[in-house]
């Protein structure tokens, strides 16, 4: 399949990913930067480039493309690329707001062209991630009834530093907005619901005063399943930072440590009779093997012509919490969501 690239931040990760891939070749890169243009066409031998992502979408040879910008582009730029007739890998967060994911959702569904969100962390956190949902789904665990997942930073950027992401028009927020995604996602996935009904959250700018996006987020999040999600997110803070989720059934519950290295990320709790026990997997073999990124993963959905698992409906349902949670935490109410 041929793929193109629109942004090289992130982009160039999607590039490596795509790379990697024997059935995805990169044809073309788009950036307003050029140097960063040339430096990945140089590492990567991509013929074209442009500082006008128009130019590549008019690329015929071109099936599908990762929109790698800024949040606020996600939703104009997605809706380009779809209407080009390409299949889009967007990046976390699909878009800053409900109205803007429902309208990328709506355009690839007219369009019968894929929309992919870039939730890639069951992906990073392999294979402690894919042997704790197969777990799940054998029934170790019991049933699911709720999932603590943290984020916590103690600084993002320095004082005074300005870009995108700490200005809210363009970004959208930033505790909850960035890492949001990643841990919900994940959340959702393992409590195996993406049906959220009613969000509770508190947001604040605690420490970075001099911008005007949350650096702390909470959230908790009743899905239509009954389970009960909650999401502690900060991007500054005095704190031990850390990235994991805690998952409680009513047979299991697991501890997974984003943070800790693989053979020490994951400790599963079970029972036996009146004994409570704890192992930590180390030399983990799935019965399947997973893909190697989210790219190859979407790459052989669009080919299969499947919907990959990280959805535009879960992309929306994602951002439908974290919006919520912005909207209860200034008017002190919970949100039901439609
Ligand atoms: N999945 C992940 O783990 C992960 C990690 C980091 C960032 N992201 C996401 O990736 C997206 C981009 O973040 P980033 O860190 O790469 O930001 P960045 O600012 O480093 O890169 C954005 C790039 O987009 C280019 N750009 C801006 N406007 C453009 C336009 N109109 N046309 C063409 N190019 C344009 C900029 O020149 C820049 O090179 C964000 O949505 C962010 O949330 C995801």
């Amino acid at each position: 399949m041929k793929v193109g690239v629109i942004g090289l931040g992130m982009g160039r990760a999607h590039l490596q990913a795509y790379k990697a891939f024997a059935q995805a070749e990169i044809v073309g890169i788009a950036d307003l930067d050029e140097s960063r243009l040339k430096a990945s066409a140089a590492e990567y031998g991509i013929g074209h480039t442009f500082t006008d992502y128009h130019q590549l979408l008019a690329l015929p040879e071109l099936e599908a493309v990762s929109v790698c910008l800024p949040n606020h582009l996600h939703e104009p730029v997605t809706v380009d690329a779809l209407r080009a007739r390409k299949h889009v890998l967007v990046e976390k967060p699909m878009a800053r707001t409900p109205a803007e994911a429902r309208a990328m959702k709506e355009v690839a569904e007219a369009s019968g062209k894929v929309l992919g969100i870039s939730m890639n962390y069951r992906w990073i956190v392999g294979p402690d991630s894919w042997y704790l949902k197969h777990l799940i789904e054998q029934g170790r665990l019991g049933h699911i009834y709720y999932v603590r997942a943290y984020t916590l930073r103690r600084r993002t950027f320095p004082r005074g530093h300005k870009t995108w992401f700490t200005q809210k028009a363009l970004s959208g927020g930033a505790a909850l907005m960035d890492m949001g995604p990643h841990l919900l996602d994940l959340a959702m996935w393992l409590a195996g619901d993406y049906r959220p009904k009613q969000v509770s959250g508190t947001t604040r700018t605690a420490l970075m005063t001099d911008t005007d996006v949350d650096d702390f987020g909470v959230v908790l999040v009743r899905m239509a399943g009954g389970a009960a999600i909650y999401l502690e997110s900060t991007w500054a803070s005095f704190t031990r930072p850390g990235v994991g989720l805690v998952v409680m059934g009513t047979e299991g519950g697991a501890i997974l440590d984003l943070s800790a290295p693989q053979g020490k990320r994951l400790t599963v709790m079970g029972a036996e009779g009146e004994t409570h026990q704890e192992i930590t997997p180390v030399d983990i073999q799935l019965p399947f093997t997973p893909e190697a990124s989210i790219q190859e993963h979407f790459i052989r959905r669009v080919a299969a012509g499947q919907q990959p698992e990280t959805t535009a409906e879960r992309g929306l349902a994602v951002v439908q919490v974290i919006d919520g949670a912005y909207r209860s935490s200034q008017s002190g109410h919970e949100v039901v969501i439609e």
